[in-house]
């Protein structure tokens, strides 16, 4: 997608962190902007800044795991803004999730963490694709997976499956939209600087109406826990980025057509270490010559060729 001015953009979790990012560069960029949020007072402060800016903007509190509120809101933006071009996917909550296999794990947390990261996401696929096929005039679909879905982190066994399951699911919805006008994308960031942890237990205690599950560290063979032991020299606060950069990030994905897009290069020796563990895993035996002539795409997907090598990126702060 090339030229985005005048067209219509719909972000979830749009109100904060990344999202409002996005939301921005969005604007930045001549958009109008759909902030889709289930926080109304975030949603109020993002307002705020749009409209002093003179960027068109419409508000809609939204919990994107409600598929009816999903549907309507969709039809709100319409009514709002004619058509809708760019569906951001990007609402996310990460609780602390005590290890899946000590039996103090609460159902209502493991269906809260796929209600919102997973299921919420297929919602808005489901209810907003199709608008954006059907006036023909092009569009992308961006979800917000995670760095974590690619190269797990030790303790987040939920978070970090759904954001796996998040990337492939754009991957099998880019091929389904091949040939349509319509792009979609994985956006797998690392650490940002946002309100992920504050907004992640205000949401979870309106959803379930409980304390959080009491924290228990990850632990290695002998039972330990598994502990990270930050240098003492590091400055934290220089190893997370600020929100507005992966929102620019974002945008120059949509306009380069990018099937996946990524924010922290350090995260490619991981990514590596895994692909090739899982290759060491195949069996040594013999190929059957006639199987991909069968199976072409289960063997491999032509998909993969579409993401082009992708420059460094230079951030200028912008208002
Ligand atoms: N912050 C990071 O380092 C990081 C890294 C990788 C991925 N992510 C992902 O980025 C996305 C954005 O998170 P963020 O870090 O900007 O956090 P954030 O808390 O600043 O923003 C998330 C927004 O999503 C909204 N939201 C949550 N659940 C919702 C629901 N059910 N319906 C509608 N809105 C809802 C929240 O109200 C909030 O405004 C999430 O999907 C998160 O998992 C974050």
């Amino acid at each position: 997608m090339d030229n985005l001015q005048g067209k219509t953009a719909f972000i979830t979790g749009g109100a904060s962190g990344m999202g409002l990012g996005i939301a921005k560069a969005c604007a930045r960029e001549g958009m109008n902007v759909v902030i889709a949020d289930f926080r109304q007072r975030a949603i109020d402060e993002a307002l705020e800044l749009f409209r002093s800016q003179g960027w068109p903007v419409h508000g809609i509190c939204l919990d994107v795991t409600d598929r009816e509120a999903y549907v309507r809101a969709a039809d709100e933006a319409e009514a709002v803004f004619g058509k809708l071009h760019v569906l951001v996917n990007n609402a996310g909550i990460s609780t602390f999730e005590p290890q899946i296999t000590k039996g103090v794990y609460d159902w209502k947390d493991i269906d809260f963490d796929i209600d919102v990261n997973y299921k919420g996401v297929l919602n808005g696929i489901v209810i907003i694709t199709p608008r954006i096929l059907k006036h023909g005039g092009g569009g992308y679909v961006v979800s917000t997976a995670s760095m974590s879905g690619l190269v797990p982190v030790p303790g987040f066994p939920m978070y970090d499956s759904l954001k796996m399951a998040v990337i492939t699911l754009m991957e099998e919805l880019a091929i389904e939209l091949q040939g349509t006008g319509v792009g979609a994308a994985a956006f797998c960031p690392g650490p940002y600087s946002t309100n992920l942890g504050k907004t992640s237990g205000e949401l979870r205690q309106k959803h379930l109406g409980v304390e959080p599950p009491k924290f228990e560290p990850p632990r290695d063979k002998d039972g330990k826990p598994i502990r990270f032991e930050m240098p003492k020299d590091i400055d934290f606060s220089k190893m997370t980025r600020e929100a507005d950069e992966a929102g620019e990030r974002v945008v120059r994905g949509i306009k380069r057509g990018d099937l996946y897009i990524l924010t922290h290069a350090e995260f490619k020796e991981g990514w590596v270490a895994r692909s090739e563990a899982i290759a060491r895993a195949f069996p040594d035996e013999p190929i059957n010559p006639d199987f991909k002539r069968v199976f072409p795409m289960n063997v491999n997907n032509p998909i993969f060729t579409t993401q082009k090598p992708v420059p460094a990126f230079e951030y200028v702060k912008k208002n």
